[in-house]
């Protein structure tokens, strides 16, 4: 089977490429890339002027859910949600019931995301940091690994005992497995259900204040670099949090950093008052920290996106505002949002845009993907992105079973338009309305 992807602006990071060009799949490889490839022979043929070619994106902050909360989403339907939004492979979070903290669980859900349902995208699991999640004891690390983890998380149930965390990082240093912490002090977040601010005191709603989200961002920064072990700072939201990873790095700490694409598009002030499809945690901030999250993600102090796709059940969110489960999904909208609000308006080139969504999460979890160069995923994963299509999210019409979103009914610029990989091809309805559209 060969099928070739013509005329498109091929946009991989991993050999700092941008040129107009072909990729040509040849049996779910990369067999050649360039502006002089063999089309000859082409089974199926997808002309792709005017759109980006691109290493398959890459999530490495997705919750699916199973085992325990498929009310919410399952492996499948997550999946399928991941390659529409044009990710080919994503890291999953084990805060599923019960949690990802042995083998055993590990084995499973390697079991179903290699099912076909899965839409070929790859599945790279993250393990509990501690066993049941109970922030007491750490998990067996060298077993998880053995079994495929790419990390250990805490995510959801941030570690609040300083101790547990240091031997935690002691051990996953000894086994080279990089840890990735939701960074909150509960002590200082008890009850509270979006930032603290002006907007908190307008609603009457109790405020998380930014110490709570720093103060850990500083203290698991200070255990990276007296560990040695490698520091993964998930969905970060304050100008002060990028402060301190800031001089981490410039410590020589081994931490690197995310942050989402509602932090770095929304701010608390906008929030139509208690729409719990606004609410997830870290909650939106300010302004200023948009601002510094952009300019800290463009510089390189943030190293990635990720979204931190979190679904919830309709009647989950649809209760008082303080009751609802913190989360929103992100797989569907990222590079809407991502192309919207930071590559259209000049903060991030092209060729930027698709590190930080496919290369560098690949790089932090050692992941094979986010690369064009021929033989170095298991097979081909590629995204073609049409960068100037305008439409409007419909959550209602998404994959994921969480239609928690605060983007329903917002108009993007950019859009996934196919998704190979395995063998496996998502199409989006837009791509058969493309005028120069030949066939395929
Ligand atoms: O918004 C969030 N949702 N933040 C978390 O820490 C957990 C996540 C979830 O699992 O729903
Ligand atoms: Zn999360």
């Amino acid at each position: 089977m060969k099928i070739v992807l013509k005329g498109g602006r091929i946009l991989d990071p991993s050999q700092d490429l941008d040129v107009i060009g072909s990729v040509v799949l040849e049996n779910d490889q990369i067999a050649e890339i360039g502006t002089k490839v063999d089309e000859r022979g082409a089974d199926e043929l997808y002309d792709c002027t005017g759109c980006w070619i691109t290493p398959g994106l890459v999530d490495i902050h997705v919750h699916l859910r199973e085992p325990g909360y498929s009310h919410k989403e399952t492996i499948i339907t997550g999946t399928q949600a991941a390659a529409a939004g044009g990710f080919t492979t994503i890291a999953c979070m084990p805060n599923t019931d019960p949690p990802l903290d042995n083998p055993a669980l590990i084995d499973f859900l390697l079991d179903q995301s290699s099912s076909p349902e899965a839409g070929g995208v790859f599945v790279a699991p993250i393990g509990a940091l501690t066993q049941e999640m109970k922030g007491e004891r750490p998990s067996d690390f060298a077993a998880l690994k053995r079994a495929g983890v790419v990390a250990a998380s805490d995510d959801a149930f941030p570690l609040q005992n300083s101790a547990v965390m240091q031997r935690c990082m002691e051990l996953c240093r000894q086994v080279d497995l990089p840890v990735a912490t939701h960074c909150e002090d509960q002590s200082l977040t008890m009850g509270a259900s979006m930032n603290e601010g002006a907007m908190s005191a307008v609603l009457g709603l109790r405020g998380m204040p930014r110490t709570a989200e720093e103060i850990h961002v500083a203290r698991n920064c200070l255990l990276s670099f007296e560990t040695g072990c490698p520091l993964h700072i998930l969905h970060v939201s304050t100008w002060g949090s990028v402060a301190i990873i800031e001089q981490a790095k410039d410590l020589g700490a081994p931490v690197t950093a995310e942050v989402c694409p509602h932090h770095f598009s929304l701010i608390d002030d906008q929030m139509p008052p208690f729409d719990t499809h606004w609410k997830m945690n870290p909650p939106l901030r300010t302004k200023l920290d948009v601002e510094t999250l952009i300019s800290a993600l463009a510089a390189g102090i943030i190293d990635c996106i990720a979204t931190d796709h979190a679904p919830h059940a309709r009647h989950e969110k649809d209760v008082p505002f303080e009751q609802a489960p913190f989360g929103i999904v992100g797989l569907e909208t990222a590079v809407g949002v991502t192309l919207t609000h930071l590559t259209h308006k000049g903060l991030l080139s092209p060729l930027e845009t698709v590190r930080k969504l496919s290369t560098r999460p690949a790089e932090i979890y050692r992941l094979d993907a986010g690369t064009l160069k021929p033989g170095r995923t298991p097979v081909a994963q590629v995204a073609v992105i049409d960068p100037d299509l305008e439409w409007t999210f419909d959550v209602n019409k998404t994959f994921s079973k969480g239609k928690n979103s605060p983007y329903h009914g917002c108009v993007f610029k950019g859009k996934t338009m196919l998704t190979f990989s395995g063998g496996e091809v998502y199409r989006d309805q837009h791509w058969d309305k493309r005028p120069q559209v030949q066939n395929a």
